[in-house]
C-alpha cells in the first residue's frame, strides 16, 4: 500500500494531485487540439436520440449527484435541453414519469451503486435511452447502459471522491458542448474557445495545486470548528454542496452547502464568529451579489474565506482570506475551485487526526441499499 501511495501520505492527496493527468486521460482521443473539435463516439452514434430527447434526467448518488447538478446548469445553458437531476434512491421509488423520448444519464464512479443501477433499470424498462458515465470499466452500470463514456480517471482508492468527480465533469462538459453543436445552439467561435480552455485546464489545476501549503496553513485555523458553511451561486452552487460534503465525510465537521442567495432564507440566522463561511466568488455575472453576501456575513462577525479569480483584489475587502485561482471561463472554474475545497478538507482532516482514506461509517462503493 505504501508503495502505491508513492510520495504521498494518503491516497486522497495522491488522487488530488493526479487530477491534471486524469484530465488529460479523459480528453485523450476525444478532444482534437489541432483541429479544435471533439469526437465522442458514444454521442455521435446516438446523436439523433440526443437531438430528439424531450429532456435529460440525470440519476446518481453522493458526489456523482453533484456532478449531475453542475451538468444541469451546463446542458441547459449551452444546449437548451431541459435537465432534471435526481437522487437515484428517490427516483427509483417515487413512481416518476418516464417517457421513451427521455434520455437518462447515470453517473457513477464505481458503476456499482445499487440505487443508481436500480434507477437506470427502471428508466430502461419504460423505454428511455440510458447513457452511463462511469470510471470502472466493465462495471454493472456501464454494461446495463445503451451507451456511455468512461471517465478514465484511473483507480480511485480514497473513499472521498476527487479525481473521479473532476473527470465526470470533464465528460459532462464535453457532452454539453456536443449537444450544443448538435442543436445549433453554439457558434463556431464559442465552441473553439471552450475547447481551447478545456485543452489547458490541466495546467490551471496544476497551478492551484501549488497553493497546497497556503491551504494547509489556513486549515490550522479550522481544526476546532464544529460547523462550516459553503456558499456559491449558479455553476458554483453544486460545488458548494460538494465542498461541504467533502469536509463532513473526512473531518466529521458539520458543513452545509447553500446557494448564496438562499442564505437570507434561513442559514443567515446561524452566522456568528463560530461559523466560518467558504464563499465561491469565482464568478462573473453574480459577482456583485456574492460580494454583498460576503458583507452580510462579515457584518454578523462571520469569517469569510473566499475563492476568487487572480487579479480580483476587490474580493479581499470583504473576506478574511482569499485563495486566488487562475482565470478560466466561469463554467470550467468550478473544477479549479473545487480542487481548493478538496485540499482544505484533506488538510483539516489530517490535522484533526482523522482517517482520511477510510472515514468512519463510509464505503467507497455502496452496492446494497
Ligand atoms: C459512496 C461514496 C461516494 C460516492 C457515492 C456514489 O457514498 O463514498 O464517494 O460519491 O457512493 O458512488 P458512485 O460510485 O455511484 O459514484
Amino acid at each position: 500500500e505504501n508503495l502505491e501511495k508513492g510520495d504521498f501520505d494518503h491516497f486522497m492527496l495522491k488522487e488530488i494531485y493526479e487530477q491534471p493527468a486524469a484530465i488529460q486521460n479523459c480528453l485523450r482521443g476525444r478532444l482534437n487540439v489541432e483541429d479544435l473539435n471533439l469526437d465522442l463516439r458514444a454521442v455521435r452514434e446516438n446523436l439523433d436520440t440526443f437531438k430528439n430527447a424531450s429532456r435529460i434526467i440525470i440519476v446518481s448518488c453522493g458526489t456523482s449527484w453533484h456532478a449531475g447538478l453542475v451538468a444541469e446548469y451546463w446542458i441547459e445553458a449551452m444546449a437548451g435541453i431541459p435537465v432534471e437531476v435526481e437522487y437515484a434512491s428517490e427516483f427509483r421509488y417515487r413512481q416518476p414519469v418516464i417517457k421513451p423520448t427521455d434520455v437518462v444519464i447515470a453517473i457513477s464512479q464505481s458503476g456499482e451503486t445499487a440505487d443508481t443501477l436500480a434507477a437506470m433499470e427502471l428508466a430502461k424498462s419504460k423505454g428511455a435511452f440510458i447513457f452511463s458515465i462511469c470510471n470502472v470499466v466493465g462495471s454493472s452500470i456501464s454494461r446495463e447502459a445503451h451507451a456511455g463514456m468512461y471517465t478514465h480517471a484511473g483507480p480511485e482508492i480514497g473513499v472521498a471522491s476527487t479525481k473521479a468527480f473532476t473527470t465526470q465533469l470533464i465528460c459532462l462538459y464535453m457532452l454539453s458542448l456536443e449537444l450544443a453543436r448538435a442543436n445549433n445552439e453554439m457558434e463556431d467561435f464559442t465552441y473553439w474557445n471552450n475547447l481551447s480552455e478545456l485543452a489547458v485546464l490541466d495546467k490551471a489545476i496544476e497551478q492551484v495545486l501549488s497553493l497546497n501549503d497556503e491551504v494547509k496553513e489556513l486549515a490550522r485555523d479550522y481544526t476546532e470548528s464544529t460547523n462550516f458553511m459553503y456558499l456559491g451561486r449558479g455553476y458554483n452552487f453544486p460545488i458548494a454542496l460538494e465542498g461541504a460534503l467533502k469536509l463532513k465525510e473526512i473531518s466529521y465537521i458539520h458543513a452545509e452547502g447553500y446557494p448564496a442567495a438562499e442564505m437570507k432564507h434561513g442559514p443567515i440566522a446561524l452566522i456568528d464568529e463560530n461559523m466560518p463561511c467558504m464563499v465561491l466568488a469565482n464568478c462573473g455575472a453574480g459577482r456583485d451579489k456574492i460580494i454583498s453576501n460576503m458583507q452580510e456575513i462579515r457584518a454578523r462577525k462571520g469569517e469569510v474565506i473566499a475563492i476568487a479569480f487572480e487579479g480580483d483584489t476587490e474580493i479581499a475587502e470583504s473576506a478574511s482570506h482569499v485563495l486566488y485561482i487562475p482565470k478560466t471561463n466561469e463554467m470550467l472554474s468550478t473544477i479549479v475551485a473545487n480542487t481548493i475545497l478538496q485540499l482544505l478538507a484533506y488538510h483539516i482532516s489530517v490535522l484533526k487526526g482523522c482517517d482520511v482514506d477510510q472515514p468512519r461509517n463510509l464505503a467507497k462503493s455502496v452496492t446494497v441499499e
